[in-house]
């Protein structure tokens, strides 16, 4: 749905479970979220099909971290396979980042939702957010979990760099604070997948951020 700021994590192995679950919810979220273990579990393919079946543009959350070449090499496949987005780390440096960026659109990570984010990804935040104005990549990722840390990086934010954050549901964090705190969309995996009825979860989010 156009109008929908809602993502789903689609972190399951299976094809088939996978385009299931994508199709019981599609008509309330914004985009589809690939992360590795369905790339694993289903191949690079999965992206073209769960296109074709939504009709939603898909992320690909590879969270890329190596020298520019590779992740030159990774990108251009991915985004060949039909991605529209994909997630890139920030910390390894401009270069690397810049390689992604030449190919398509880009996310960057700037901090992560899991406790140990705080070691070495949050004191360097402000450089990581300091990257994505110079870049001017379509988003970065802030945590849910952290509403604080999310209306943070939106202050230090150029306007127009869409806030994306995870951690909400299974991690902790509520939507509403995230959306609250200057989200643009959220990102939510476990509390829809792993629901007994993934459609009926998705709409509860839904209609929980308004739309
Ligand atoms: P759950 O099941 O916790 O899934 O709703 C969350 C999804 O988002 C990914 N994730 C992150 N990705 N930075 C990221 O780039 C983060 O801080 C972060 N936290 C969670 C996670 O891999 C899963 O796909």
């Amino acid at each position: 749905m156009g109008n929908s700021r809602l993502i789903l994590a689609l972190d399951v192995y299976e094809l088939k479970k996978a385009l299931e679950i994508a199709e019981s919810t599609a008509e309330y979220l914004w985009a589809v979220k690939v992360n590795w273990p369905l790339i694993i579990g289903s191949g690079l393919e999965i992206i073209t099909e769960l296109k074709e079946r939504t009709g939603l543009p898909v992320i690909a959350d590879l969270k890329l971290a190596d020298i520019p070449n590779t992740n030159r090499l990774i990108a251009s496949k991915v985004f060949e396979a039909g991605a529209d987005y994909i997630i890139a780390h920030g910390f390894v440096g401009r270069d690397s980042v810049k390689a992604v960026m030449e190919l398509g659109k880009t996310i960057i990570v700037v901090e992560m939702s899991h406790p140990g984010a705080e070691e070495f990804i949050q004191p360097v935040t402000d450089r990581l957010i300091e990257l994505a104005n110079e870049l001017g990549p379509f988003g970065v990722i802030a945590p849910a979990t952290r509403p604080e840390r999310v209306r943070y990086t939106r202050s230090k934010l150029m306007p127009g760099i869409k806030v994306i954050t995870p951690g909400v549901g299974v991690q902790g964090g509520s939507a509403r604070e995230a959306l609250n705190a200057g989200a643009d969309y959220i990102i939510v995996g476990r509390a829809i997948y792993e629901s007994e009825n993934p459609g009926k979860a998705a709409k509860r989010i839904y209609e929980e951020i308004g739309g």
